[in-house]
């Protein structure tokens, strides 16, 4: 199995924490319009550190359960440790590699972010979270549809270069960024009603608070694209300095990564209301 290209060292725990804070009320909005409510059980599928997990127990409560289930015993040892810290016993972690695990069944949702990305076989992930949910359960995926939008105004050549490795290097470790385009018709094809298809894009001033999602994903993208050969630590330096000029400089604007988000049910039954 070849090392998880993003690394799963703590500054990409740290990474993984600033961009659920900026994406966690579009997440908390998507599991309740597919239905989210106490006492369900809820599978968060390479859930990473699980900060998405945690706000999960939150909403299923205790009577509830989430399973959170990822391959980097890294990132499930940082959620048991928040979960402890928090007095959630009801979250499960599974040490699990998502291409060969097959998923506990019976889930009333599953969560999926930025995670189809990166497995190698995307479309039978998408199977075996079909095959896990409940009849009238929901699955909720973000996943990027177009990464190669994210680009800098004025036009930045070193954000364009970094972004074209990001690109490669997802291929070359057997990724495909844009992914998130074929999860609706993916779903369709398995028998899920696709419920709603909606681009998630956002266009940021450095003043905005989102401004330091892709920030900090340049920042640690350069240091671990270095470690894998694929910049000089000259250049990697040169892009981030050409960056942080971009960022200081008036009127600058950052258009983000296009995210799809699909909310699906499982034999076309929406759930019960959300709480
Ligand atoms: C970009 S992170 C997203 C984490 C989390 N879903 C979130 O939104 O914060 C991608 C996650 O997918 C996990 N992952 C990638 N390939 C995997 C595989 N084959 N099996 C299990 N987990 C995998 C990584 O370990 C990482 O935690």
């Amino acid at each position: 199995m070849t090392d998880y290209v993003l690394g799963t060292g703590d500054e990409e725990i740290a990474r993984l924490g600033v961009q659920h804070r900026v994406w966690r009320a579009r997440a908390i909005d998507a599991w309740r319009r597919a239905g989210i409510a106490a006492g369900q059980t809820v599978v968060d599928v390479g859930c990473g550190p699980g900060y998405a997990s945690l706000d999960l127990a939150e909403l299923v409560g205790s009577s509830g359960r989430v399973i959170a289930i990822d391959r980097s015993q890294r990132f499930l040892a940082a959620l048991d440790a928040a979960a402890k810290n928090r007095g959630l016993t009801h979250i499960t972690t599974i040490e699990a590699d998502l291409d060969a695990v097959t998923l506990p069944d019976g889930a009333d949702l599953i969560w999926c972010r930025w995670v189809a990305a990166f497995v190698s076989d995307p479309k039978l992930l998408l199977a075996k979270i079909h095959g896990a949910l409940k009849p009238g359960g929901a699955f909720v995926s973000h996943e990027y549809f177009d990464y190669g939008q994210w680009r800098l105004a004025p036009d930045t050549s070193e954000l364009d270069e970094f972004v074209r490795a990001v690109i490669a290097t997802w291929r070359d470790s057997g990724g495909e960024p844009n992914v998130g385009v074929e999860i609706p018709q993916w779903c369709a094809g398995l028998g899920f009603a696709v419920r709603e298809t909606r681009p998630i894009m956002d266009v940021l001033s450095p003043r905005d608070a989102a401004w330091q999602w892709p920030r900090a994903f340049v920042e640690s993208g350069l240091h671990r694209l270095t470690e894998l050969g694929h910049f000089t630590p000259a250049r990697a330096d040169e892009i981030w300095r050409a960056f942080l000029a971009r960022e200081a400089a008036p009127g600058t604007l950052m258009v983000t990564p296009a995210v799809l988000e699909t909310v699906a049910v499982k034999d076309g039954h929406l759930l019960s209301a959300g709480c």
